[in-house]
């Protein structure tokens, strides 16, 4: 309750603050100097190279991936970026230019991008603001404007920015920094994502997204810790800015189809970036039906762009989690179990910020009407499991 009532007055901050912002630059009193340029408007939705295929990346597997990602039904669910994480380039710069691995990516990133694009995706890529990635590959440290030229050139749309053999005497900020002014300097739209395992208050400015944690791994334990976590910040994210924290592991087999769902659906109602980290040209159908949930999606990329917060923990390790939703009185909830036996969990109108009376209930996984219910709403919830649902209320 406390935080959604946190959550409404930050809410009514950014809209004061936003139209007093274009006030003052209608007016001239300052420059316009939007600085996330309209980008990520709502978390950035794709894949990435890096959980499932880490060093081994080719460019014809990232070619049929986004074949795949266009018959799968991701694309048209909303998934975007077709991202190369490490080990995309050669070890040394040829020219004073990166340039992609010969023997993996043959013919450069340009047409790959073109590929992409010509399936009505996008393309991100990967560097390190350090002198060499987190796997020696070299990076961009000192040459920020000739990469970001570069990236532009081929048609790239998203950058992963990580954070490895770093020089000694450049702040974590600057870095970034340089990046981003590289960026918009080239004109060309880039979505900046920073990639430096943990959230520092100058993040909000620089990127559209960062990470709040450290790697994720495919295993059940960290993806609770992950959203431990990133809920520390979920005040910190908003529209064109985003709490990351870190790819999805759904799909990858270390955990069972019930702890993908829970895992998908918590970082949908913390408003996460969605970038699938499978191998999406051969999946289950339970992995592909996860994915390509689009009400459990519709929740993520809701306009207002409010991150979810837990509105009520039980002992045994059970949690309500709540995202105000655009509209009056709509909310996206999340009843969570992570302890290993069922339980049943309830979500009371009054933690959720409703006002009391009639409210509909839909279980996003079902995909079903549960009908109107008073004050609250109980379930049964398997296992290291979710129920998630939409409660809207009918109070005028
Ligand atoms: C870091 C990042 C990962 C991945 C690897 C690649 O560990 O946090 O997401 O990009 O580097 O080397």
């Amino acid at each position: 309750m406390k935080n959604h009532r946190l959550h409404l007055f930050l809410r009514f901050v950014l809209l004061l603050e936003a139209s007093l912002f274009s006030f003052a630059c209608s007016s001239k009193i300052i420059p316009s100097i939007k600085p996330d340029r309209g980008l990520a408007n709502t978390p950035p939705m794709g894949w990435n190279s890096w959980n499932k295929f880490q060093c081994d990346i080719r460019e014809d597997i990232v070619r049929e991936v986004a074949d795949a990602m266009v018959t799968n039904g991701m694309r048209d669910a909303g998934y975007q970026f077709i991202c190369l994480d490490d080990c995309w380039m050669q070890n040394d710069r040829v020219d004073g230019h990166l340039k992609a691995d010969s023997k993996t990516f043959p013919n450069g990133i340009k047409a790959l991008a073109d590929y992409v694009h010509s399936k009505g995706l996008k393309l991100g890529i990967y560097s390190d603001r350090g002198r060499k990635t987190c796997q020696g590959r070299d990076s961009s440290f000192g040459y920020e404007t000739t990469d970001a030229r570069d990236f532009a050139d081929w048609g790239v749309d998203y950058l992963k920015y990580d954070d490895c053999n770093l020089p000694s005497n450049v702040s974590d900020r600057d870095g970034y920094r340089k990046m981003r002014d590289a960026l918009l300097a080239t004109g060309h739209p880039i979505v900046f994502s920073i990639c430096a395992w943990g959230f520092q208050d100058w993040m909000p400015e620089i990127g559209n997204l960062w990470r709040t944690t450290g790697d994720i791994h495919d295993q059940w334990d960290d993806v609770v810790n992950h959203v431990n976590e990133n809920e520390q910040y979920s005040s910190r994210s908003h529209v064109g800015a985003w709490n990351d924290p870190d790819m999805l592991e759904v799909g990858n087999d270390g955990m069972t189809t019930e702890e993908y769902k829970s895992h998908f659906s918590l970082w949908a109602v913390m408003t996460a970036p969605l970038i699938a980290g499978n191998d999406v040209r051969n999946m289950s159908k339970e992995t592909r039906e996860i994915l390509t949930n689009t009400e459990v999606i519709a929740v993520d990329q809701d306009p207002w762009g409010l991150q979810g917060v837990k509105v009520w923990e039980g002992g045994d390790g059970l949690a309500v989690y709540s995202k105000v939703l655009a509209g009056a009185n709509k909310r996206a909830v999340v009843l969570f179990n992570r302890s290993a036996f069922p339980a049943k969990v309830t979500a009371r109108w009054s933690d959720l910020g409703l006002p009391p009376g009639p409210a509909s209930v839909r279980d996003l996984w079902a995909h079903k009407d549960l009908g109107n219910f008073q004050e609250a709403f109980q379930s049964d919830v398997p296992p290291h499991g979710v129920v998630m649902l939409k409660v809207v209320s009918q109070e005028p």
